[in-house]
């Protein structure tokens, strides 16, 4: 066995085994020697977040959909934020690999090692509740390819502030959310199950990167990277926009703007750029002052929001 290419450090390109591979049942069982169930039933095509998480319910476009209408695009947004967070998961495991090998104290190394751990047990959780396998190497999600980009590189302290201060600690919010709105028990529960290992890596990411030193070539790249992000949460709640059109067929730009409107575009990017701005702040006034000098904190418009997708 040679290694012909190596993979990416997010694994979003590794192929799955075929079930009967008996690296399976290996891996199974070694989950549940540490009583980790990857097994939990679900139902094909349950809703776990209801309409008013997405805020649909003062959306005029949903509310005059069938009933049927309103359930797919309900199922296309549920099944989005669950992958979402299954790729998520499979990234911090490859991320966390990384920086064992950067470690630069025994301890370090450990932390990152146990890190793994915890990413590895969130993903084969969550693998139960994502039924469509998703090809590799196929992703249209600019998130996840930034997530992904930004993994790819050797700089530490780039990593350290824009995934794990900064995503780590997003994510830590975000799931909080999920959990609170999840209206399937055993999911809700898986929820915030992970809360306290996601905090210890927020949390592990500001102590080493406040003990480091930050040349002005890393933050150079940090800001950039910030950059990229911060304009994809500017644009505003595009992937509900996105569902309604996938079930509706076309929808015209006035169509988008109203939508976008009664969505509160506007509220919504900026309580997300809020939350970033003071996880940013944890660390770093100075890259906070930088990025809010162009603008990055600052929602789109509507109208501008409209243009995009
Ligand atoms: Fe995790
Ligand atoms: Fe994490």
């Amino acid at each position: 066995m040679t290694l012909t290419h190596p993979h990416k450090v997010s694994g979003f390109d590794l192929p799955a085994l075929n079930p009967d591979n008996k690296l399976n049942r290996i891996l199974t069982s070694a989950l549940r020697a540490r009583d980790i169930d990857d097994q939990a039933r679900v139902n094909p095509s349950p809703i776990y977040w209801q309409a008013d998480y997405f805020d649909l319910n003062r959306v005029s476009t949903f509310q005059a959909a069938s009933e049927q209408e309103q359930q797919q695009i309900l199922q296309r947004l549920n099944q989005t934020l669950l992958q979402e967070s299954l790729l998520i998961e499979q990234a911090g495991v490859g991320y966390m690999a990384k920086m064992v090998l950067m470690a630069e104290s025994t301890q370090e190394r450990m932390l990152y090692s146990l890190f793994a751990a915890d990413e590895t047990t969130h993903l084969a959780q969550l693998y139960p509740y994502v039924p469509a396998a998703r090809v590799p190497g196929e992703l249209d999600d600019p998130f996840l390819q930034l997530l992904s980009e930004i993994t790819e590189t050797s700089d530490k302290m780039v990593l350290l502030f824009v995934l794990q201060v900064v995503l780590e600690g997003w994510g830590l919010t975000h799931y909080r959310s999920l959990a609170k709105s999840c209206t399937c028990r055993p999911l809700r529960e898986l929820f915030q199950s992970f809360l306290q290992a996601e905090a210890r890596h927020h949390g592990t990411g500001i102590t080493l990167f406040n003990q480091a030193e930050l040349s002005s070539r890393s933050k150079g790249a940090i800001m950039d990277c910030l950059a990229a992000f911060l304009q994809m949460v500017r644009v505003g709640p595009q992937r509900v926009v996105a569902a309604i059109a996938t079930t509706k067929g076309h929808l015209s730009r006035p169509q988008r703007l109203q939508i976008l409107q009664q969505l509160d575009t506007v509220g919504h990017s900026h309580q997300r750029l809020q939350l970033l701005k003071s996880l940013m702040a944890t660390t770093s006034d100075d890259i906070v002052s930088h990025l809010d000098q162009q603008g990055l904190f600052t929602p789109l418009t509507a109208e501008e929001a409209a243009c995009y997708g």
